[in-house]
């Protein structure tokens, strides 16, 4: 087990549960998408708290700056989609607009974590000394267990 073996089973659980919330939103079955966001919870809010506090800034002298941001913002944007589902998945029934909502905010997400998955290609030009660093950062970061909206909070009062 290494920082790219566990980083690329953690966008496979990601991709795993976009496919679940595909299903499950094309089905309208609202308790599944709600569930799902729940497990999403769990595993992203640790992910994307890694990445933005440890792993971008690592590599940002490989993609500099500009491209930082442009990754900070995608993650913004998962934020704000997952959050509308979220309060879409609140709703006991679906009209055709929130279908159409849900369904688009989903398009916004789907492609994040296949391109996050490519950051792998600079991990891979770090010392070994720093990609171990990172992998004990990132299970670090996994056992404080912060949840997906907890980690917004957080990042919104830094
Ligand atoms: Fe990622």
């Amino acid at each position: 087990m290494n920082l790219i073996t566990q980083f690329h089973t953690e966008h496979r659980q990601v991709v795993n549960a976009l496919i679940d919330l595909r299903q499950a939103i094309t089905a309208r079955e609202i308790q599944r998408v709600r569930s799902i966001l729940a497990g999403a919870e769990d595993l992203v809010g640790p992910h994307f708290k890694f990445e933005e506090l440890y792993l971008y800034p690592a590599l940002e002298p490989f993609f500099g700056e500009a491209y930082g941001k442009q990754l900070l913002n995608e993650h913004d944007g998962v934020f704000r989609s997952i959050r509308k589902i979220a309060e879409l998945a609140q709703k006991a029934e679906w009209n055709e607009t929130d279908y159409a909502s849900a369904l688009a905010n989903l398009e916004l997400i789907y492609e994040h974590p296949i391109s996050c998955d490519g950051l792998s290609l600079w991990i891979e030009r770090l010392p070994a000394e720093s990609q171990e660093e990172l992998f004990q950062m990132m299970l670090a970061v996994r056992k404080q267990g912060t949840k997906l909206s907890e980690y917004y909070r957080e990042r919104q009062a830094a």
